[in-house]
């Protein structure tokens, strides 16, 4: 196949993907995608907190697969994979919670800023009391994610670097008590590793309604930029201030010129530039950005036996390494109780 490293990551399906993941992930991805084994995970069994809408979960499995495509992942290059497909990601998992202490998964930032944000306005007097054990040992699910493939690289978002540390130290823990079955992996972060919500809130993301969607039609775009926060509110004359404005953060990761937006920034900052000028520059270069994507899209959609057939394949390559690492396990934990000698 290819000379290069093994690659694990992936998404949780809960809905359309966006430019945070696309600047932060993806992106990158294009480009490891021509140099290294790739698997790209749907992880649908880390989505307990949305187990209320499973229908929601089951079409968003497929919104993921196609805003990959969409992206220009090659899923005939690379392995696109369901989580659920490959049930040994669960029996992994099952064994690395083993490895993996329950002070590890309380110390988890990620997940506990997560665990906060799903908890119930009763939750508080009992404590998280009613989110889903699943939900807590997800960080579990990922850890046999990337282990199952003996994944050496992980290419994710910042907000995953605790994931992939936990990964490496159960790998590690498992290699010294066990036996020497897995690579320790090693996290990447993309070129914008966190991108700031439309309305100027540190993080873009689906829950918080502040997101620009890869799939989103060119008009909604242009909606969307009209009504961002840029910046406090100011005089047609009044200096601006490039920090506190979400529109030049965009700028700085979508635009294909930076010079021009160095000029921009310098001009804003003396004054004399209004928030339209900016704000259509932007239209402009996220148009350009998204365009191709939504054509790609459409044509993909018009072909979802051939998408259902890749992930097969892509899911069934995951499943002959996953046999493999399992008989590794399984040897190194002394699990041949049934086995004829
Ligand atoms: N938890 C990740 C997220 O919320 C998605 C994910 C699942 C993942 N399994 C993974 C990322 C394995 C990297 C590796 O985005």
């Amino acid at each position: 196949m290819n000379s290069g490293k093994r690659i694990l990551t992936g998404v949780r399906p809960t809905g359309p993907l966006h430019l945070g993941h696309y600047a932060g992930a993806i992106e990158s991805w294009l480009t490891l995608q021509h140099e290294h084994e790739c698997f790209f995970l749907i992880a649908d069994w880390q989505v307990s907190d949305h187990a209320g809408d499973l229908p929601r979960v089951r079409s968003a499995v497929w919104e993921v697969a196609l805003d990959w495509l969409a992206a220009g992942l090659d899923a005939e290059k690379s392995s696109f994979v369901i989580e659920s497909v490959v049930p040994e990601h669960a029996e992994l998992a099952m064994w690395m919670a083993w490895y993996c202490s329950i002070g590890m998964l309380d110390r988890n930032p990620t997940l506990k800023a997560e665990m906060a944000s799903i908890e119930r306005p009763d939750d508080a007097a009992t404590s998280g009391r009613s989110i889903p054990v699943a939900f807590y040992i997800y960080p579990m699910m990922q850890v046999a994610d990337i282990l199952l493939p003996r994944a050496e690289l992980v290419p994710v978002g910042d907000n995953q670097l605790p994931h992939v540390e936990l990964a490496r130290e159960t790998a590690r823990r498992f290699n010294r008590e066990v036996g020497p079955v897995f690579p320790e992996p090693q996290a990447l972060v993309g070129r914008v590793p966190r991108l700031v919500g439309t309305d100027g809130q540190a993080k873009m993301g689906k829950s918080r309604g502040n997101t620009i969607n890869l799939k989103d039609s060119a008009d909604e775009v242009a909606r969307k930029v009209r009504t961002m926060f840029a910046g406090p509110p100011r005089g047609a004359r009044e200096p601006g201030i490039v920090a506190d404005n979400p529109v030049f953060a965009y700028l700085d990761a979508f635009d294909a010129q930076p010079a021009e937006v160095m000029d921009l920034k310098e001009r804003y900052q003396r004054s004399g530039v209004g928030n339209q000028e900016l704000k259509d520059r932007l239209t402009g270069v996220l148009d350009s950005l998204l365009e191709p994507m939504r054509e790609r899209r459409a044509g993909f959609e018009r072909n979802m036996p051939w998408v259902r057939d890749v992930v097969e394949a892509g899911s069934k390559r995951e499943r002959v390494l996953a046999a493999q690492t399992m008989a590794l396990v399984r040897d190194a934990l002394g699990l041949g109780y049934l086995r004829r000698s």
